[in-house]
């Protein structure tokens, strides 16, 4: 055998043998704060590093969009079969729920999501999408190889925990509520608290950032036909001209923002699409108007729900025209805003700190950007925070649903301890209530 086929063959075994993660394994006589340090070593070293970038690579060369993640599912259950775990298959459509300790509570739950966009990847490198159309424009790829970094980390040390950890593999979090999903077959019912990330392009690389209560917005989307009488441009009187009622329309509804919202409240109202006519001299039938609201609480979301309604039919109403609105909600369902557990956060800067150092753990301002991980904190303690990727010797990275975008590989090792790491804590800072057995195993899932 040639040298690199020997380096391979060791890796191989290596793979498949499970990793020596810590020449101390046994986590529970270990000082808390040493642990996340402690996961960052291993994460970081070659052959576990490389392992996730292969994963990550692979997943990006086949982006699967929402509820289609086939094949990104079954990588992630070949993996967690390689390392022993075992999981519920399929939960909403293509979903991976894994299980990490005990089987019994108290339940603590990392979640990553699967889908992919329809983006033309636009880079150049080797790796990039084989699928014409489909991008992984949002670093789900990085999401989903940083919970199976964890899982690796975690399921090393299974037999130190009382309790257990719930791998949350969604789809769909891009507009198709895959997290709702979830979370109404039920499966996370008992979970006593959930971590999400997101990377972020533009945060330099070792730091997070995040806030306690709103982080990101609640959305949701609107389409209207505002429908009049077509006819001859240069015989206005014989028709109902609905090109001027939209016009009226998108004035009007950016009043709500400056007139009705209180301006402490952020808000935003977008018309994004505007369609109608198609000849200089005919005035159409009608006109389609559509587009996306946010908002930083669920009320201030309903509330401006109502509003955007009632103005759209009620000034289409002023140049006699009809309207029908439609927020389009079976196919793309509210999202509610983002909002973090006070009690959480400091968690989270405890081993955040513990892991990085407490002054690159960040406070941020909250962003009008939505992400469906709020559909967990509706029934469960939850948090999110964005995890940094900006590196300056590297360059500057495009932005989020950029064609451009791209993973710095560097932060993966970050995002796999540190959601190792909140679960670990987790589970030792809250033991369960009573022990009734000393369950040595693990097989009542
Ligand atoms: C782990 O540490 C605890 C507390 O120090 C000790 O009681 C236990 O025996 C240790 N277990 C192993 C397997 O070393
Ligand atoms: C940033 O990039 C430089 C050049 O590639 C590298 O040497 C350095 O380790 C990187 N920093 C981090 C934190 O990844
Ligand atoms: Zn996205
Ligand atoms: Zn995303």
């Amino acid at each position: 055998m040639g040298f690199l086929t020997w380096v391979f063959f060791i890796l191989q075994i290596l793979l498949l043998h499970g990793l020596p993660i810590s020449s101390d394994s046994n986590l529970s006589s270990k000082d808390l704060s040493e642990i996340p340090k402690d996961f960052l070593k291993v994460a970081k070293r070659v052959e576990f590093f490389d392992w996730m970038v292969s994963i990550r690579r692979k997943i990006h060369m086949h982006p699967e969009l929402g509820y289609e993640e086939y094949e990104t599912s079954k990588l992630i259950r070949h993996e967690l079969d390689k390392m022993g775990i075992q999981y519920k298959y399929p939960v909403a459509v293509t979903g991976v729920i894994g299980y990490i300790g005990t089987g019994g509570p108290p339940f603590v739950a990392l979640r990553a999501d699967m889908d992919a966009l329809p983006v033309q990847e636009m880079g150049e490198w080797e790796h990039k999408s084989k699928i014409p159309g489909k991008m992984h424009a949002c670093g789900h790829d990085a999401h989903v190889t940083m919970l199976l970094g964890a899982a690796k980390i975690l399921q090393e040390h299974q037999e130190a925990f009382k309790g257990t950890i719930v791998l949350v593999f969604q789809p769909a979090e891009e507009g198709g509520g895959g997290a709702k999903k979830m979370v109404d077959t039920g499966t996370l019912d008992n979970v006593k608290a959930i971590f999400g990330l997101h990377v972020a392009p533009d945060f330099p690389i070792t730091e997070v950032y995040s806030r306690p209560g709103p982080l990101m917005a609640g959305s949701g989307f609107f389409e209207a036909v505002i429908s009049g009488k077509g006819g001859h441009a240069a015989i206005p009187q014989h028709s109902i001209d609905p090109i001027l009622a939209a016009s009226n329309i998108v004035v009007s509804l950016q009043h709500l923002i400056s007139r009705e919202a209180d301006p402490l409240d952020s808000q935003v109202v977008t018309v994004a699409k505007l369609k109608g006519g198609d000849a200089f001299n005919v005035i159409p039938d009608s006109v389609v108007i559509g587009g996306t609201f946010r908002t930083l609480s669920k009320e201030s979301l309903m509330q401006l729900r109502q509003r955007i309604e009632e103005v759209i039919i009620g000034q289409a109403a002023v140049q006699r025209c009809k309207a029908t609105v439609n927020f389009l909600e079976s196919e793309m369902p509210f999202t509610p805003p983002t909002v973090n557990n006070k009690g959480l956060h400091q968690y989270f800067q405890d081993v955040a700190g513990d892991m990085i150092h407490i002054s690159s753990v960040k406070d941020m301002q909250p962003m009008m950007g939505a992400e469906d991980f709020s559909f967990y904190q509706e029934k469960i303690p939850g948090y999110y925070y964005h995890l940094g990727m900006k590196n300056e010797t590297k360059g500057k990275l495009a932005y989020l649903h950029s064609p451009l975008f791209e993973i710095n590989e560097d932060a993966l090792p970050f995002g796999a301890a540190l959601q190792a790491s909140l679960a670990a804590r987790y589970l030792f800072e809250n033991k369960p209530e009573t022990t009734p057995l000393n369950r040595e195993h693990h097989d009542e899932l």
